[in-house]
């Protein structure tokens, strides 16, 4: 299995907004999201490199788009960890290969230092892929996303 990190298209964009919708408890804001504001907000932070407050990466697997990942709330050199995969390529082994391929992208392109985990507080999923990691990494840390987090 070949794990890569590129450029997102609109088009991912458009499948992880389904995804998204499919699953609210995976992100703190459970609203659903239209495709204009999922364009606009490809735009926002995808088209124009300079935003520098988040950043965000196609996982791309043996050729194909299966994901999105990327960095939130970066400043000072640290971010958080976001990753949003395909539901039908889920158990493969893939979100870990991840968080090790972005974390090296991220210091070597986005001058990064430091890293957490993240996921939102009533995302089961998140928080058992996360516990794991960390059981076997014990040097990464985790944040919980509560509606009162800004
Ligand atoms: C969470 C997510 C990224 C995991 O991706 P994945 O490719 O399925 O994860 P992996 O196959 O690499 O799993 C890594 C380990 O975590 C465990 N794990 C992953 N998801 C799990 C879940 N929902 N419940 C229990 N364990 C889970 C796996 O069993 C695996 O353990 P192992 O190493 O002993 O085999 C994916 O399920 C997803 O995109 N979920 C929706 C969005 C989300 O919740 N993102 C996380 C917060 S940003």
């Amino acid at each position: 299995m070949k794990v890569e990190l590129k450029k997102p298209t609109r088009e991912l964009f458009q499948l992880v907004r389904l995804w998204r919708n499919q699953e609210p408890n995976t992100h703190r804001d459970e609203l659903p999201i239209t495709e204009a504001q999922q364009n606009n907000y490809y735009d926002f932070y995808v088209l124009n490199e300079n935003r520098m407050d988040r950043k965000y990466l196609s996982i791309v697997v043996d050729g194909k788009e299966v994901g999105i990942c990327g960095l939130k709330n970066i400043h000072d050199c640290r971010g958080d960890i976001m990753i949003h995969i395909d539901p039908l390529q889920r158990n493969r082994g893939i979100g870990k290969k991840v968080v090790f391929k972005l974390i090296d992208h991220a210091k070597k392109n986005w001058g990064i230092i430091s890293v957490s985990g993240s996921y939102s507080w009533k995302n089961e999923g998140g928080k058992k892929f996360w516990d794991k990691i960390c059981d076997e990494h014990g040097w990464i840390r985790v944040v919980v996303f509560t509606p009162e987090s800004i």
